[in-house]
Formats: C-alpha cells, structure tokens, sequence
C-alpha cells in the first residue's frame, strides 16, 4: 500500500515545522534574550502560516477524499484509520472556519491580552471588558461556524474534550457541588488542619533543583529524550519524537511549589514520551485530549505525589537534601502537603477546592457564549459564585474575574478540562489499585515502575488514536464517574483532618 505511505510522509513534513515551531516556542519562554523576542514571533508567525497552508492544501484534500473511499478506508489497519480520521477531524475544521475570523481572533486576542494585562494591573475591569465583548462576538462566530446540535457551548468543549456535552458538565457539577460543598465546610470547621509551617521560606534554589531531579528519578524520567528548566509559568512541551521539555519554577517562599510543579508537568511528560514511535510525525503522536492529558499530571501531582505510600519514601529522600527537616516523620511531611483552603486563585487551589474553581468558570463561559448574561455583569456574578462555593469574596477584580489569561486568549471551553482531568485520575485510581495490588508497597520502596508501565499500557500507548470517553470506558468499564472522586477526597482528607 504506497499511498498511505505516501501520505505519511506528507504528515511528517508538516510535523517538521511543527518541530521548529515548538522549538521556537521552548526557547521564548525560557532562554530567549529579551531583545529577540520581536524577531522570533515574526519567524513564528512565518512557520505558522507555512505549517498552515500545508495541511489545508489541495494535496491533503486529494489525500482525504481518497481514503474516504469505502473500498479504501476498508483495507487499512487500524491505526491507519485512526491517522485518517484525526487528520479528517483536523482538515475539516480548519475548513469550516472562515481565515477572516481566524485572522480577526489572532489580532483581538493579541489586543485583548495586553488590555487583561493592564487591568489586572490597575484592578479595573471596565479596560478588559469592551474586548472580552468583542472575543465573545468572535468566539460564538467561531462556534456557530463549527456547527452542534443543542448548545452552542457544546462547539467549544468539543475543541478541547471531543464528543463532550455542556449537559454531561452541568450533570458532573451538580453531582459534584452536592457531595462537596458540605464536606469542605465541614472539613473546614471540625477538622484539625495539618503543620505546614517547614515547607515555608526561601530555600536554596540548587537544592530545590536537586529535590525535583530525585522527583524525576523517582518517575523515572528519562533525561537522554528531555530536559528540566525554569520558566514564569512551568509548562512541558513535545518538541518532537524523543524529545521532550518540562520546565519548573523554583519559588523564594514555599518549598511546595517547585516540587509538585515538577511532578505535574513530568506526568505530562510520561505520556508523550510513552507514545509508540509507529506515530512519530504524525497526528496521533499526542495525548488523547487535554482532559486526558491533564488526568495524568493531575495523577502524578495529587493521586501519587500527596500520598503517604510516595512520603513514606521520599521523606528519606528529602531529609538527605534539607536539614530542617530531620525531626519531622513522613506522616507529618505528607500531611503538610495536603493543606486545605478556601483560597482566591485557581491556581493555587488544593485537591479538595479545584474544581470549584472550575464550576463557576464554566457557569459563567456557558451564560456568555449563549446570552444569558452580559460581561458587565461579570465581577458580581463572580463574586456571588465565588461566595456561594468557596465561602469567600475576592477583594479585588484582580484576584477574581481578572485572574486568569484564557478569556484574553480567546480560550473558551478549555477550563471544564482541567476538572476533567482530576475526575479521570481518580477514576484511574480506582483501577489501578484492583490491577496493582502491591502499588502502595512499591511506592514505599520508591518504585514507580509498575504504575508507569500500567499507564502506558492503558493510556499512553495510544497517543490520540482513541478518543478519551472511548478510552476511559475500555480502561475502567464505565463512563466518566465523578463518584470516584468524591470517594478518593472524602477518603483522604477525613483521616488527614481527623473529622
Ligand atoms: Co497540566
């Protein structure tokens, strides 16, 4: 069969650029010197549109209206039907989106981030407000070009979760608000909160970095395929096949954040590095979606990082680096990474408060994109939510409806997937513990290996050939249940807090 091989070698030319791109990318945000910054968004900018014009060619739609033969399609494997269906997917909403409103969305968004920066500065809404309207007018364009049945909200989650419903989100959240809600006030109030007051302060920033390289020993992070560096914000990207690039942030008040943000991204990095080489440079050399992404960092962070079996372990570890540390016992050291509050910004927010984070963000996504409320209305409603969820009202626009970059960034239906992403763990979890009866005695020994070759097994070895709700139905025999992770918090945290 020589066209299909012909037409992988079409996919990996474009994956080349996407290669440079993502390399370009890389270095922006961790070693580009600030003078070059202007120079090498135009060659971003460039390759981009290269990129682009190569995959909505006449030679992909010769490619794809050939496969889409019955007698074609048939005869191939199915990973190559797979291939065939991801790019289809790819080529025909690139299709149904006009380039005068792609072009539109670039220029706004561009905008709109600088007027988010600046109001996030001043605390003043009413500078944000007039271009999240008009990335609002874009976005339900964008939609509505996308085309869906009941919800126009439904076009958006599909970009980021495909074949997920706002109706499924909302049935999740009500589940969700009704198990939790109580349990954190409770928590809150009866509960005994945990010492964590040896976590606090500005640690050496060499043995911060010698903490994360044993967290990435431990994960069994292999460094001849990727690198660990800083950056403002810790990301993880795929520059290409056996290449792939976590960064951290190593803080001057809180010795926490630089080692879960390591764990975190690594976890993202297991997975694109557990991808088999049969889909290097092609579209199924990537995760099955961002909620599934997300599931796994979100494993490797909370599920595995805040465990006892994992500080059982790594306090041996962690007391060979620091010597503040020497009196304290492993439960102690677990317990303090397990802290619980009802705090301002999302991301800052512990296991059992997230997704609260994300109820409302998607409340309020959803009233936008279909007119049932008006952006001015945005900080009260905000406000109200965040009272009636978390218990506390921001001071300030800045660490409330101004905290976060996606709106300016023209990104919505991307937040339901990070509360996705901690359902799907625990219902991994959950899995997991059946398959590896010896999970929790491995990770005393700081042995991970038989939980990272389950995920590979399961999750990984299937880059974006499956799609995630298909995927977590052949992993666990169910849907999506966020049953397994109320089970897995009330669990948790009532023996942390003593309730
Ligand atoms: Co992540």
């Amino acid at each position: 069969m020589e066209k299909i091989d012909n037409f992988k070698e079409y996919l990996a030319k474009i994956s080349r650029y996407e290669q440079a791109l993502s390399l370009i990318y890389w270095d922006l945000e961790t070693y580009a010197p600030d003078k070059s910054v202007y120079y090498r968004s135009k060659a971003l900018a460039e390759l981009s549109e290269m990129r682009y014009n190569l995959f909505v060619s006449n030679k992909m739609a010769e490619f794809l209206a050939y496969f889409a033969q019955e007698n074609i399609l048939r005869d191939l494997n199915e990973t190559d039907k797979a291939l065939i269906k991801v790019a289809d997917k790819e080529f025909e909403k690139i299709k149904k989106i006009p380039a005068k409103l792609v072009r539109n969305l670039a220029e706004t968004t561009a905008n709109a981030n600088l007027a988010w920066k600046q109001a996030k500065e001043n605390d003043d809404f009413s500078i944000f407000q007039p271009y999240l309207d008009e990335i609002i007018r874009l976005v339900k364009e964008e939609a509505d070009s996308l085309g869906y049945e009941k919800n126009r909200y439904d076009a958006l989650l599909d970009l980021y979760e495909p074949g997920l419903k706002t109706t499924e989100v909302s049935e999740i959240i009500a589940y969700l608000k009704e198990n939790l809600i109580l349990f954190l006030n409770k928590l809150l109030e009866e509960g005994k909160e945990p010492r964590d007051d040896f976590y606090k302060g500005n640690f050496d920033m060499n043995k911060q970095k010698e903490l994360s390289l044993e967290a990435l020993k431990f994960m069994n992070f292999d460094f001849s395929s990727g690198r660990l560096d800083t950056s403002v914000h810790p990301f993880t990207t795929k520059i290409g096949p056996r290449d792939v690039r976590i960064t951290t942030k190593y803080s001057t008040e809180d010795l926490r954040y630089s080692l879960f943000s390591t764990i975190h991204e690594c976890g993202h990095a297991l997975y694109e590095l557990n991808i088999p080489a049969v889909f290097f440079e092609t579209p199924l050399d990537e995760g099955a979606s961002m909620a599934i992404h997300e599931s796994q960092s979100r494993f490797w962070e909370n599920i595995i990082g805040r465990s006892l079996p994992f500080w059982n372990y790594f306090s041996t570890r962690i007391k060979l680096i620091f010597n503040s540390f020497k009196g304290l016992s492993s439960k102690d050291l677990y317990k303090g990474v397990n802290i619980v509050e009802r705090s301002l910004l999302r991301t800052e927010a512990d296991e059992v408060t997230y997704n609260f984070h994300i109820m409302l963000r998607f409340e309020i996504e959803e009233a936008l994109i279909n007119d049932k409320i008006t952006t001015k209305e945005l900080p009260l409603i905000w406000n109200d939510k965040m009272k009636e969820y978390l218990g506390i009202v921001p001071p300030n626009n800045s660490l409330g409806v101004l905290q976060d970059v996606h709106w300016s960034n023209g990104s919505f239906g991307y937040f339901p997937s990070y509360m996705l992403g901690n359902l799907y763990a625990a219902q991994l979890f959950s899995k997991l513990k059946q398959d590896i009866p010896s999970y929790s005695s491995d990770l005393e020994k700081g042995e991970a290996t038989s939980i990272i070759n389950w995920l590979k097994d399961n999750i990984h070895q299937y880059g974006k050939m499956v799609e995630p709700q298909e995927l977590i139905y052949r992993v666990t025999g169910e849907k999506l249940n966020p049953k397994y992770f109320v089970d897995y918090i009330t669990n948790k945290y009532t023996e942390i807090y003593n309730i």
